[in-house]
């Protein structure tokens, strides 16, 4: 689900915004959230829909502040919203005068290919929200990008105390120097031999693993999530450290570094389709599959 706030204070804008139903109650009063890209359906009507809705006094939507949504959704299990859905989420953002505000925490900085997300749809967010993808290169840190219009804080306003950490400012602005064309065509190379794994996977597994996710941000969606778990936690006994997510952790994600070893990578990918197997022969026959 992507999230959507309404009448939020313009000079506090939100920095972070999570839809896990964890974060839901108390932080995120307020809000309305319409369901993602291809969930049971949607599309582009269910926009318009939205769209009609928050402009109609009666609509039972107050007047909208701003619109916050991840590109490929992170914990949501690897969905990857199109270019069309993108750029009419963007559209009705304007027509309403809303703030369009891109969640790139995971998907920014080279994640999905492009450094930020959203060039895949040519939009032009008014905000934008770093911090995993930006701090996975050095420090740990978080950033939030605003277009110079809406950059309303004084000097030293936005403070507390774990912002603005020197060392992970020099890290993160030393790791941005790696963006060349080199590293973007190593992004590719390694994108490309995730996204044959993930497929040829889900080729030889049709009624069990769905290929999801772009990029360097891909993963396998099971049809049993008890099995997404199983995989995840024999990988780690493999030297594999590998999550899960998507609403019932069903989707086995995985976000190896930018510039891992091809070698490393490859065979990375190898001994986990191994452990998919093994994991998948096991239940056919439970004594077939004996961890390691
Ligand atoms: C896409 C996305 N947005 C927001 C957040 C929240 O980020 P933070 O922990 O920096 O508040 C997370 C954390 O996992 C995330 O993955």
């Amino acid at each position: 689900m992507s999230t959507f706030l309404r009448s939020m204070n313009r000079k506090f804008a939100p920095i972070v915004v999570d839809c896990q139903p964890f974060w839901r109650p108390g932080l995120l009063n307020g809000i309305t959230r319409l369901p993602y890209d291809g969930y049971f359906g949607a599309g582009l009507a269910e926009i318009e829909r939205f769209e009609r809705m928050a402009g109609d006094p009666s609509g039972g939507i107050d007047p909208v502040a701003a619109i916050i949504v991840e590109t490929v959704q992170g914990e949501g299990g690897l969905n990857v919203a199109s270019t069309e859905w993108l750029i009419g989420l963007a559209d009705a953002a304007k027509r309403l005068g809303a703030l369009l505000i891109v969640d790139e925490i995971q998907t920014g900085c080279g994640r999905t290919g492009p450094f930020f997300s959203f060039e895949r749809a040519g939009l032009q967010p008014d905000i934008v929200c770093l911090a995993k993808s930006i701090g996975g290169y050095g420090l740990p840190m978080s950033l939030l990008l605003l277009q110079p219009e809406h950059d309303v804080w004084s000097p030293g306003e936005h403070n507390g105390t774990f912002r603005g950490n020197s060392l992970a400012f020099v890290t993160a602005a030393a790791a941005l120097d790696l963006w060349t064309n080199d590293f973007v065509a190593g992004v590719e190379r390694r994108s490309l031999l995730l996204a044959d794994w993930g497929r040829s996977m889900s080729v030889r597994y049709p009624d069990r693993l769905s290929a999801m996710g772009i990029g360097m941000m891909r993963g396998l969606e099971f049809a049993q999530s008890a099995e997404a778990a199983h995989v995840a936690e024999c990988a780690a006994r493999d030297r594999i450290v590998i999550e899960c997510c998507g609403p019932r952790d069903e989707v086995l994600k995985i976000m190896a570094p930018l510039n891992i070893e091809l070698d490393l990578f490859s065979s990375a990918l190898e001994r986990l389709g191994r452990t998919i197997d093994a994991v998948f022969e096991s239940k056919k026959s439970p004594s077939a599959f004996r961890a390691k």
